[in-house]
């Protein structure tokens, strides 16, 4: 079966070689069960280089309650070293020591992932809306799978840093959850794992025992307007990956000891199906 896993920024920078291993275990042990794909972002590590740029790191919220990066010319900069870059040859790097073939790309790279460019986007400031314009961000259209489905059936591990090309050609920035979910259902994923730095959507999260361990797409929808910051974005990701055709979304901690392996076996963190 298609595995896609969606590992965060965050969980780079905190649970690097574990993640790697349990990849690497997989791939060895597991190679007839299991085809896996990852999809990777880099929140943090794009804000440390804005900060070597000198630059601040800048964020809204939209009207709706997101909070999104303003991706500026300079944010754009810094992500495409990051993407296309740092976090994705060191992956590449960690797994290739495993004696993985990984293969690691954006999705400028053969015009994989095509995106609509938002040049404007709608903003609260101050309790106003505000409209900003020179933004480099963008929303996933299309997913083109030839080139994946050839390092696949090649028994490459393709590492894709979310990136995207827009209708005029530019590099632009995409969410990493929403760019796996649109790669995972482009490719017929049978599960989606987006590893994260918590152990799943808490019903309330300033109480850890009120983890839900499993929730139906109808159900979560009710449940969006409750959720904040990453997690809303996350789970906003995953209902669409289950409406455009992945059968099954398990949001789980990225930070244990083998997280991929313990998620395809134990049904652990949110099933949401
Ligand atoms: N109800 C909730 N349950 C779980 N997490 C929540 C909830 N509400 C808000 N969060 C926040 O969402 C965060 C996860 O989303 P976040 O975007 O930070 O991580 P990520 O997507 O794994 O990483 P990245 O965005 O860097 O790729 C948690 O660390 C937590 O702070
Ligand atoms: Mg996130």
């Amino acid at each position: 079966m298609i595995v896609v896993i969606k590992i965060g920024g965050a969980l780079i920078a905190k649970n690097f070689n574990n993640v790697i291993k349990d990849v690497a275990n997989i791939v060895s042990n597991y190679r007839d069960k299991y085809t896996l794909v990852i999809v990777h972002g880099g929140g943090p590590q794009i804000n440390e280089t804005l900060k070597e740029m000198n630059k601040e790191p800048k964020y809204f919220t939209t009207p709706s309650g997101f909070t999104t990066r303003y991706t500026d010319q300079e944010a754009i900069e810094a992500a495409i070293m990051v993407l296309g870059g740092k976090n994705n040859k060191r992956l590449v790097e960690a797994l290739q020591k495993l004696s993985v073939n990984a293969f690691g790309f954006t999705g400028i790279d053969g015009s994989i992932l095509e995106a609509i460019r938002k040049e404007k986007i709608l903003v609260m400031i101050n309790g106003k809306k505000i409209m900003k314009r020179g933004e480099f961000s963008g929303k996933i259209d299309k997913v083109n799978t030839p080139i994946i489905e050839f390092l696949l059936q090649n028994n490459y591990l393709p590492v894709i840093g979310s990136l995207a090309k827009s209708k005029d050609g530019d590099i632009v920035n995409i969410d990493g959850d929403r760019a796996a979910s649109n790669i995972a259902a482009a490719l017929n994923a049978d599960i989606l794992i987006s590893l994260t730095d918590v152990e799943g959507i808490y019903k309330d999260f300033n109480d850890k025992s009120s983890i839900i361990k499993s929730i139906n797409s109808h159900e979560l929808e009710e449940f969006l307007d409750e959720l904040e910051g990453g997690m809303k974005k996350k789970a906003h990701a995953a209902l669409e990956a289950l409406k455009i055709g992945v059968q099954k979304v398990v949001i789980c901690s990225g930070l244990t000891e083998t997280p991929i392996l313990d998620a395809l076996k134990n049904n652990r963190g949110t099933v949401i199906h």
